[in-house]
């Protein structure tokens, strides 16, 4: 077998599951490559063997397609609930009625949106009570997931004139168009991955910029990557940043010692930025302006 045809094998066994299925398949296979590069050992003796059949069916192999598995599950995969496949259908809805009832089944099939939901209001009216909106008029919002599909909370507290979205997933992508259609918003969705530095700068402009429940993903794909995205941010003058993390993990067993994540404070205090924070169940903000 072929070094090429082992990685497109690799990348396809990979997106068979369900909740990767939507995953890129450019990202997973740049991904399979530096893995394979940091395994270099393991798949000489997959390359070797003369059947595809015994190649498959050795631990090598399957610890890999293991490895790479629970990699894009943390950075992705858990992030999806299981209807998630069925979001099409549930667009096709909000175009013909683009009710409260049916914003909130899409909301549900993310995890970070689904448990923001009964919080929604208070967020938003928290966040720009704290922030002067007097003259900002475009949100950028990053590593958005369905975040975007919350405008109908925010909106009451804040209309952006203009909406723009970040994300990995191509998927999560083309629902935020949808949506930005259906509901007359002036926005876009780039397909950006936040983890390489060089796109740091394919960031759009804008005057509030969400991050939420995002670094502590971009560490795990590159670590310290959230050092030079802060720098990007404020050494490009965008005057405010609204920032969040879980303070649980995902299966709600484990607090998150926000003490932990020294390194965030660091940044405040590297750059000397105000920094107001709040905490609604299950997730801390800090509103950071100059
Ligand atoms: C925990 S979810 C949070 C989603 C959303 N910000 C929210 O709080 O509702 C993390 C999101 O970041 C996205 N993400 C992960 N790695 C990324 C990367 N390298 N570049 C851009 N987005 C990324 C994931 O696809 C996922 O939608």
């Amino acid at each position: 077998m072929e070094n090429k045809q082992l990685v497109s094998l690799i990348t396809e066994k990979v997106r068979e599951k369900k909740e990767l299925r939507n995953l890129d398949e450019d990202i997973i296979r740049e991904r399979v490559l530096k893995y394979m590069d940091e395994n270099t050992k393991a798949f000489e003796k997959i390359l070797g063997y003369e059947k595809k059949e015994k190649a498959f069916s050795s631990k090598e192999f399957k610890k890999a397609i293991k490895e790479l598995r629970r990699y894009f599950r943390e950075i992705y995969g858990v992030f999806i609930e299981k209807n998630y496949l069925k979001i099409d259908k549930f667009m096709k809805k909000l175009s013909e009625d683009n009710s409260a009832e049916n914003h909130e089944i899409l909301l549900k099939m993310h995890k970070s949106t689904r448990e923001r939901l009964p919080y929604y209001n208070d967020i938003y009216s928290k966040v720009f009570s704290i922030i002067n909106i007097k003259n900002k008029k475009r949100i950028v919002d990053l590593g958005s997931g369905l975040n975007p599909l919350s405008y109908i909370y925010m909106k009451k507290y804040f209309e952006p004139e203009e909406y723009n979205a970040v994300e990995l997933n191509a998927g999560d992508c083309g629902i935020i168009r949808k949506y930005f259609e259906i509901m007359g918003i002036k926005g876009k969705a780039f397909n950006i991955d936040l983890s390489k530095e060089e796109n740091l700068k394919k960031i759009p402009k804008g005057d509030i910029v969400f991050i939420f429940k995002l670094l502590d993903s971009l560490e795990t794909q590159n670590y310290n990557i959230s050092y030079n995205l802060f720098d990007f941010l404020i050494t490009n003058n965008y005057p405010c940043l609204v920032v969040s993390f879980p303070t649980k993990t995902l299966g709600g067993k484990n607090r998150i010692d926000i003490c932990k994540r020294k390194w965030f404070e660091k940044i405040i205090d590297t750059y000397s930025i105000k920094s107001t924070s709040f905490q609604v169940p299950n997730e801390k903000f800090y509103i950071l302006t100059k």
